[in-house]
């Protein structure tokens, strides 16, 4: 399949990456479903989008009418099979699980046409191991975008051991499409590239105010002021959530060994479900979608 021949996009799963992801192809022009599994959820992420695209236009990013025409390109389903039923691309972004995004693939694999190409948003797991679960493992790939899609434009596009070389044409050219610079990933390795240097860094930063070294404040101060990140270590858990770090941590602890054992601070968290800016509480709070009181 051609870049041109791409006119509808799926997106499974409507919450922090999978509502940007819909929000960005819409934007690009594609027609997209976006569908997770209960009305509520695909509500939620539908909603978001909506807000996104208003700050957009009152920041003068992009205009009400091209706000607007985003929107109506976007169909909100829980219906999986009516969702892929007729699209080029799946972008799936369902939880870093491998057994949920598994399942996801095997029901996949009998609703989508022959011709869709599969891409996973995973942040972490093996891409050979996911598109083995279909038959065209050939026509599968990584799609890895970062939080808030909206806002950042890097995406990695990964070769799983299977992967065609006119799938990770089509996925960089897509990803192009969207407004995004596309890096490709030659090693299905765990966290790819950018997860293998950011999650460690979370990780550290939660053993340093585990062991009573710092606080939380201090230690975003110098991931801020000294290493120069728009955001700190514990504000950036907060926006791209703390489950969702702990989950990539967890298993490239058990891929690649103990340097990258969670720590217990971020099992807690996850524990009492206290997620990030998702959930309202996280290392911070969030009140009016702003930053920041710590807890
Ligand atoms: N859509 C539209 N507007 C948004 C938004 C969204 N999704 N998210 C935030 N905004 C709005 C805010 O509400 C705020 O509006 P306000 O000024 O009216 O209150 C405004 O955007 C802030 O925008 P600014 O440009 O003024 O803010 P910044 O310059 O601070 O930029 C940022 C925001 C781009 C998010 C920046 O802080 C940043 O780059 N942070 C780091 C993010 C990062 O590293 N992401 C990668 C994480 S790793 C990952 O995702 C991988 C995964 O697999 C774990």
């Amino acid at each position: 399949m051609e870049l041109e021949d791409v006119q509808r996009v799926a997106v499974l799963g409507a919450g922090n990456m999978g509502h940007g992801i819909a929000e960005v192809a819409a934007l690009a022009g594609y027609d997209v479903t976006l569908r997770d599994i209960n009305e509520e959820f695909v509500q939620n992420g539908y909603d978001q989008i909506e807000w996104s695209l208003g700050k957009l236009a009152e920041k003068d990013r992009i205009n009400d009418e091209e706000a607007d025409a985003a929107l109506e390109r976007i169909e909100p389903l829980v219906d999986l099979e009516a969702a892929v039923a007729d699209v080029d691309v799946v972008i799936e972004a369902v939880p870093e699980k491998m057994e949920i995004k598994q399942e996801v693939y095997a029901d996949l694999e009998s609703y989508a046409p022959d011709r869709t190409v599969f891409a996973t948003n995973t942040s972490s797991l093996s891409i050979t191991d996911l598109s083995e679960v279909t038959e065209r493992s050939e026509r599968f790939c990584g799609m890895h975008f970062f939080n808030p899609p909206i806002r950042m434009p890097l995406v990695e596009v990964i070769a799983g051991a299977h992967t065609d070389e006119a799938t990770l044409s089509l996925i960089e050219a897509l990803a192009e499409e969207m407004d995004k610079t596309p890096v490709r990933v030659h090693k299905d390795s765990p966290g790819f590239i950018v997860n293998r240097i950011l999650v460690p860094l979370m990780n550290e930063a939660a053993w340093i105010v585990e062991s009573g070294d710092a606080n939380i404040e201090t230690v975003d101060a110098t991931t801020k002021y000294g290493l120069g990140l728009p955001m700190g270590a514990f504000e950036l858990a907060d926006q791209v959530g703390i489950d969702v770090g702990y989950h990539v941590l967890e298993y490239m602890h058990g891929e690649l060994g103990d340097a990258y054992r969670p720590c217990p601070l971020l099992a807690e968290k996850v524990e009492a479900g206290d997620l990030g800016k998702k959930t309202g509480v996280g290392f911070y709070e969030y009140e009016n979608g702003g930053v920041n009181i710590p807890t």
